[in-house]
This record gives structure tokens, C-alpha cells and sequence, in this order.
């Protein structure tokens, strides 16, 4: 490389033994790296958030499903949960046990809930009449229910998920209710759970929300475990140096509320958090390539391989994403100018940087989207018939392998053979 507009991957030492050109090079644009060593840092730091002995990590695989990172949170002794059965079935082959995995359903058929009880899973259902279903189909099961709060927090309306105008987990007032249809088909009630949004930087929100999810909790009294959801954030602003969220902080006040709570119970139960942005969106960066510049009524734009359906977050949620730029060419000049960075979707609203003040970026410049680890491939799509991208893995000794391969033009095809 001879250029490159690369502060936060440098100090990371993100790419390995190679390089953002080296790795397009070889496996094609746009392209999706991941770092094995951040992601297995994140593991841990969850991991050790607090010193009440019975807690446990669920990855919320919703935010990457790929199998090489799936194995990598499984060795690093983590557990998972699973929002579809596609979920449960990638879990299972990457390795994970049916008891490492929790089964958060919402609005399912009584043959899906069934997959995840014949495959050993343990469901948590959403409503009254779910639990009804779980009931009339598994006399006598253990279940978990997931219960709103009424507390809601997030970085964009469309992700909050607790809180009194969403349509998630069952309200507290119907505890009566939930224990009748307990008692009606002899079903044990042994966890409970909630998740109010997603990515918060400081926890007054989610202490707020475990608070009032163990009120809740007081009310069964054999329960093995509550679990409080994810939502854990990362600074997506790292180049105007935003902190990362307190997590020693959060572990002490988390340490202080489970251990008081606790003592009122009377049994040590299991507590689970369900993070899935804070363990993989660090250890990914999308790739992408510049095929053309112009100037349309005094906007810049630079026209890249980034479109929407490689990468939603920005199109979906006006989410901001870090941008690097690397560089075959010396620079001339250290100019910078505003751009708009744009992808190859024939719609307007696919813009994957908006108004951002960057160096200038030439023909042929590798444009590197950072944190792109949670929520990227997962949510991609062949819109406009396009190809997803590869997966490539820089594992910890610095060598890069490929994880997932590219689409390729006869995928589109696939579905039709019958
Ligand atoms: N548990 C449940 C029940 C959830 O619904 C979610 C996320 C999580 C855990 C993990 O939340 P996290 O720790 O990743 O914040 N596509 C959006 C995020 C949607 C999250 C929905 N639920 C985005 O790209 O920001």
C-alpha cells in the first residue's frame, strides 16, 4: 500500500500479514474481514463483566451467523441465542450443544416451536396465547417467557424493542394469567427475559431495566435463570474519538443488583446477558472499491461497490460507520473535500456515507467501512440481483483465510431448481 487514510485498523494491526488492496486482490470486492483476535477480546471482556459466579453469555447470533465465528464464541466459552430455527441449525453445526442455546421466539408456528423443542432447545415464548401453543404441544415442558418492562432504549426508533409502543414480550399485568396457563398444562416456568434496544453507550438504561425485570422475577419463585438482554454499544464515532462504553463501571453496578437480589430470592440463580453488536461489529470491516467520482449539482459523490445491499445499517437507520481510504497511489496533496459515498443500487437512497469530510478519494482507492461486523452480511441481500460478498477470516497468527465464499451468478438460480 502506498497511501492509506488508516488510523483506527493500523493501530489494530486489523489486517494482519496483509492488506485491505492484497485481500481485494485476492478475494474480490466488495468484501467482508473479520479479525479472530478482536472478536475472541470482546468474548472475554463480556465474560468477565461481573464476578457473581453463575453468568453467562448468550451471543445473540442474529448479529453474525457466520460459522467461523460461530465456532470461535463457542470456544471462547460462550453461549448463543436464537431468534429462527435457521439460527438453531447453524448454531448446532458450528458446535454448540442444545443447552447452550435459548430460543427467543416471537409470533411462531406450532411447527417451529416444535423444531426447537425436538431439537433439545429451550424456547422462550412472547405472548399469552404462545405460551397457550407451547402448552397444548409440550404438556408438562419447562419454558421461559419473554416479559416488556415497559423500560426501552436504542440508537434508532426501529430498535427499541422494550418499552410501552413495541410489540415485544408480554406485560407484567398478566402474570396471574401466565401462571394459570402454567398450572392448566403443568408447565415449569425456569427463565425469564427481556431485551429493552439495542446499543447503548452509558447503562443507566439497562440497570434500569434489569431492575425492573428482577421485580418481575420475584414473582416465580423456580426460576433457574433471567436473562437481560443485549444492546451493549460500540463507538461507531472511533476517528472523532469517542469512548468506548464503561464496562467496569457497568459490571460493578450489575454485580451490586444481582447479588442484592439474590439474597431476597434465596438461590443462586443463572444470569444471562445477550449481547450481540458489542462481541462481533468491532472485528469486521466491509471492503469496498471506487469505480467513479463526479460532481452533480455541487455534491461530490463517490460511486463504490458499497451499495445497500451489502451493507443496510446506514440506508435503514441513517447509522454512521467510520470510513478508511487506502491507496495504491501516493497522494499529491492532502486535500480533503465533502463527499457523499454511494453504492451501485439503482435507488437514491443508497448512500452508505453521507456529507463526510475524508481525503480525497481517486479511481481505484479501497474504501474501508468500519465496525461492520454486527449486522452486515446478515442483513445483505441479492437486491437488484447483485452478489453477496465473501467472508474472509485474519486469524490470530496474522494469515487470512476465506470463511464464506462469494456469490456466484448460478445462486441466483438455485431456488429454481426444482
Ligand atoms: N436479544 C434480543 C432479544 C434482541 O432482539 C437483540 C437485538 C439482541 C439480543 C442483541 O442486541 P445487540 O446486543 O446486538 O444490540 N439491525 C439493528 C439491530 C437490531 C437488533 C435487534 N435485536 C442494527 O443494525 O443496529
Amino acid at each position: 500500500m502506498q497511501w492509506s487514510f488508516a488510523e483506527v485498523t493500523e493501530k489494530e494491526n486489523f489486517y494482519g500479514n496483509s492488506n485491505p488492496l492484497e485481500l481485494v486482490e485476492e478475494y474480490g470486492s466488495p468484501l467482508y474481514v473479520y479479525n479472530e483476535r478482536i472478536l475472541r477480546e470482546r468474548c472475554r471482556e463480556l465474560k468477565n463483566l461481573v464476578s457473581y459466579p453463575n453468568f453467562v453469555v448468550n451471543y445473540s447470533a442474529k448479529a453474525n451467523t457466520n460459522l467461523e465465528l460461530l465456532k470461535v464464541v463457542k470456544e471462547e466459552g460462550l453461549q448463543v441465542d436464537a431468534m429462527s430455527p435457521g439460527e438453531i441449525f447453524i448454531e448446532l453445526k458450528a458446535g454448540f450443544e442444545p443447552e447452550e442455546i435459548l430460543y427467543i421466539s416471537n409470533n411462531v408456528s406450532a411447527e417451529e416451536l416444535q423444531y426447537a423443542i425436538d431439537a433439545g432447545v429451550m424456547v422462550s415464548v412472547d405472548s399469552l396465547s404462545q405460551l397457550e401453543l407451547f402448552g397444548q404441544t409440550n404438556e408438562g415442558g419447562e419454558v421461559a417467557i419473554r416479559f416488556n418492562p415497559g423500560v426501552g432504549a436504542g440508537h434508532h426508533e426501529k430498535v427499541v424493542t422494550g418499552g410501552k409502543k413495541t410489540k415485544f414480550g408480554v406485560d407484567p399485568r398478566y402474570i396471574d394469567d401466565i401462571k394459570e396457563i402454567l398450572n392448566k398444562y403443568n408447565l415449569r416456568l425456569i427463565g425469564i427475559n427481556q431485551h429493552i434496544g439495542s446499543l447503548f453507550m452509558e447503562g443507566d438504561s439497562y440497570i434500569e431495566g434489569i431492575k425492573s425485570v428482577l421485580d418481575i422475577a420475584s414473582n416465580f419463585d423456580d426460576l433457574e435463570f433471567v436473562d437481560f438482554g443485549g444492546g451493549f454499544g460500540i463507538p461507531y464515532h472511533k476517528q472523532d474519538g469517542q469512548e468506548r462504553l464503561d464496562l467496569a463501571q457497568l459490571g460493578e453496578r450489575l454485580d451490586k443488583v444481582l447479588r442484592a437480589w439474590v439474597a431476597e430470592y434465596g438461590k443462586e440463580i443463572t444470569f444471562k446477558i445477550e449481547p450481540g453488536r458489542y462481541i462481533v461489529a468491532e472485528c469486521g470491516v466491509l471492503l469496498g472499491q471506487a469505480y467513479s467520482t463526479k460532481v452533480n449539482y455541487d455534491r461530490k459523490y463517490v460511486g463504490s461497490d458499497l451499495g445497500f445491499n451489502v451493507l443496510m445499517r446506514p440506508m435503514l437507520y441513517e447509522s454512521h460507520h467510520d470510513v478508511e481510504i487506502y491507496s495504491k497511489e501516493d497522494r499529491a496533496s492532502d486535500k480533503k473535500e465533502e463527499v457523499l459515498i454511494v453504492g451501485n443500487i439503482c435507488e437514491s437512497g443508497d448512500i452508505i456515507a453521507k456529507n463526510r469530510v475524508l481525503p480525497e478519494i481517486l479511481e481505484g482507492d479501497i474504501i474501508g467501512i468500519l465496525d461492520a461486523g454486527a449486522y452486515g452480511y446478515v442483513m445483505s441481500s441479492n437486491y437488484n440481483q447483485r452478489l453477496r460478498p465473501a467472508e474472509v477470516l485474519i486469524k490470530e497468527d496474522g494469515e487470512d483465510i476465506l470463511v464464506r465464499r462469494r456469490d456466484i451468478l448460478e445462486d441466483l438460480m438455485r431456488n429454481y431448481e426444482f
